[in-house]
């Protein structure tokens, strides 16, 4: 579990920065580098989907990591709208599908469909609507219901440039974060590029870290059917084949397979 609040927005060109501060418990790990929205070949693809109560500024934040704007206008997201996001991690590129959807109960039962199939929910209030926070529970019920089990959660809280207006404290974020066990709580401004693009990094990252895990695990599984048929040779042609190639980055250096 992670929090990455007050890290600066990073720099695309830039190798991974280390925040020396003690308000950034936990920065990016891996070395990553941002590649253009229409980069087309990728290793890894995942299912994003962002959603909270209209006018939390969903749109803005992704059009802000991805596109690098901020629309000062209100246009409600009628549907959905699609971005991508591609990330370069230990020489495998990552391509986050984003989904945003719009928060306006009229849409809502058009959303159940978005749910299934992601990877990974980024719930969005805005910590100067008291009711969007609130309103956060529900959205956290309805993604259960209708998303797969392993699927992964953010909670943000956005507009900290509107400190003065703010009603939702930022330890209140994280204790419903804590509390009901999600994968990272950030509070974001897009009006001020704030932790825009950590966002979606982190979640290239964590789920990243997901693939490696499950090659890990698949290696280990190989392992343990191979000493079993050394022992039990009736059992020989049991255990599962692997590609080599899903291993080929264990032997690259600077890339953190084994950090697991
Ligand atoms: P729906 O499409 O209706 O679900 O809304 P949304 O959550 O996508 O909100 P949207 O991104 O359209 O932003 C709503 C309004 O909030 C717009 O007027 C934005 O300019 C404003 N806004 C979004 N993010 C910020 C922010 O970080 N700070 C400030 N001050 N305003 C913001």
């Amino acid at each position: 579990m992670t929090d990455i609040n007050d890290v600066p927005k990073f720099d695309s060109n830039s190798e991974n920065k280390t925040n020396e501060t003690s308000n950034s418990p936990q920065p990016l790990k891996y070395k990553y580098e941002i590649l253009p929205e229409d980069y087309t070949n990728f290793d890894l693809s995942y299912k994003l989907i962002v959603i909270g109560d209209s006018g939390v500024g969903k749109s803005c934040l992704t059009n802000n990591a991805v596109k690098n704007v901020f629309e000062e206008a209100y246009n409600a997201t009628v549907g959905f709208e699609f971005f991508t996001f591609n990330v370069r991690i230990c020489e495998k590129v990552v391509k986050l599908q984003i989904w945003d959807t719009c928060g306006q109960e009229l849409y809502r039962s058009l959303i159940t469909n978005f749910y299934r199939n992601s990877s990974l929910a980024i719930m969005v209030y805005a910590i100067n609507a008291k009711e969007s926070f609130e309103n956060v529970e529900m959205w956290l019920r309805e993604l259960r219901t209708h998303s797969n089990p392993d699927v992964k959660v953010f909670l943000i809280g956005n507009k900290i440039d509107l400190e003065k207006e703010r009603e939702i404290t930022r330890e209140e974020g994280e204790k419903f974060y804590r509390d009901n066990k999600l994968n990272l709580f950030m509070e974001a401004s897009a009006k001020a590029g704030i932790n825009t693009q950590n966002i979606f990094l982190k979640a290239a990252e964590i789920l990243y870290d997901d693939h490696l895990k499950y090659l890990q695990k698949k290696k280990e599984n190989k392992e343990d059917d191979n000493s079993t048929s050394e022992s039990h040779s009736e059992f020989e042609n049991k255990s599962t084949k692997i590609k080599r190639e899903d291993f080929n980055d264990k032997k690259k250096p600077g890339c953190c397979l084994f950090n697991l």
